[in-house]
């Protein structure tokens, strides 16, 4: 088969630093054998939906609320993801738990960035800042990020890479973020769905 490109859904619900280094990773060629087709996001007010207009991406937001159910928001989610053909999914600050049968389907297809070296503060209830207020409280003095495949445990999933960053004494939970991110986060995870899109298009071009 001629693919040319892996077909990439960034879901976000904030923000957007993720989804902005992912823009820009594809802009300078350091992403070059997927392309970022749609931006789901679960939060109207989300700032990321503004960076995916800009960016000239089409973007959608689907909601628990209006949907009725975490279920029904899925189901709305995989037939969006069907329509427009998506073969990799990308969790860019997606703060919804994804059920069984959502990471059964998109099986070593989804990949989620986690603001700690997994495994530590990770899981259920580690997520945004409360990762960085965790890590302090603990007293580590090294922490980083970490981008994995998305399974049916929280944060459990196959790791794709890490990188560490070092704990500053006067760090508080927000100079902590910032820094996890411009360090860590905004470089593995672009590098990382370029890895996981090239062996996907090599192993097309295998069968
Ligand atoms: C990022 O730090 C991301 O790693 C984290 O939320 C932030 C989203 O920021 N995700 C989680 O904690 C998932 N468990 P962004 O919207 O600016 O990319």
């Amino acid at each position: 088969m001629d693919k040319k490109y892996i077909n990439i859904a960034v879901l976000v619900s904030g923000g957007g630093t993720n989804l902005q280094a992912l823009i820009n990773a594809q802009n300078k060629g350091v992403i070059k054998s997927g392309k970022i087709r749609l931006v789901i996001s679960n939060n109207k007010n989300a700032y990321a939906l503004q960076r995916a207009q800009k960016a000239g991406i089409s973007s959608c937001v689907i909601t628990k609320k209006d949907c009725g159910s975490a279920q029904k928001m899925e189901e709305n989610i995989i037939k969006t993801l069907e329509e427009n053909q998506i073969d990799l999914i990308v969790l860019a600050g997606f703060m919804s738990i994804l059920s069984e049968s959502f990471t059964k389907k998109y099986d070593r297809r989804i990949i989620n960035v986690h603001p700690s070296l997994i495994p530590s503060f990770c899981g259920e209830g580690y997520y945004g800042l409360r990762v960085h207020e965790a890590a302090l409280k603990k007293g580590v003095k090294l922490t980083g990020a970490t981008t994995h495949f998305v399974n049916e445990i929280p944060d459990g999933g196959e790791i794709i890479m890490q990188k560490a960053v070092n704990i500053k004494a006067d760090d508080t939970p927000q100079t902590l973020q910032k820094r996890v991110m411009r360090l860590a986060e905004w470089q593995i995870l672009p590098k990382s769905v370029e890895k996981i899109s090239q062996e996907m298009l090599n192993k097309l071009e295998e069968n």
